[in-house]
């Protein structure tokens, strides 16, 4: 079936099932593969992306659903890598092996854009979605508290 679908901004015209999970789309048909796949069931986070702004699980969402949607993925955050959430992210530290990382940093980014000084509280709940195997959780914190400082 054929799907017109927005991604960061540009249209692709993709021939797939509508059930497809939009990862796989994102991944497989338009080649970017920084969204990454952990789990496949909604428990991990890895996968987060923006859809019309809103963090959203896409091993989660079918292809057709997203239609006339805005779908932004981690490439498209920014278009030289220094939204303030990764200027942040480079300053801290953050990742270790770095699997989870786009994901933690796509729901920190949308976070941010609805609370622009979140509280311990508000970062714990917005966060509590993205696992880290490698435990990077306290310089995910201190990532998001600093990026508040450099405004997003
Ligand atoms: S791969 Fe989507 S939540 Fe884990
Ligand atoms: S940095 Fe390794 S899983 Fe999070």
């Amino acid at each position: 079936m054929a799907l017109s679908l927005t991604i960061n901004g540009t249209t692709h015209n993709v021939d797939v099932e509508p059930e497809t999970p939009l990862l796989w789309v994102i991944r497989d048909e338009v080649g970017l593969t920084g969204t990454k796949y952990g789990c496949g069931a909604a428990r991990c986070g890895s996968c987060t992306v923006h859809v019309d702004g809103q963090p959203a699980k896409s091993c989660q969402l079918q292809a057709a659903s997203v239609v006339g949607k805005k779908i932004t993925t981690i490439e498209g955050l920014s278009p030289d890598g220094n939204h303030p959430v990764q200027v942040a992210w480079r300053e801290v530290g953050v990742p270790q092996c770095g699997y989870c990382q786009s994901g933690q940093i796509m729901s920190a980014a949308a976070l941010l854009a609805r609370t622009r000084n979140p509280s311990e509280n508000e970062i714990e709940q917005a966060m509590s979605d993205n696992l880290c195997r490698c435990g990077t959780y306290l310089r995910i914190k201190a990532g998001i508290r600093r990026a508040a400082q450099l405004g997003v």
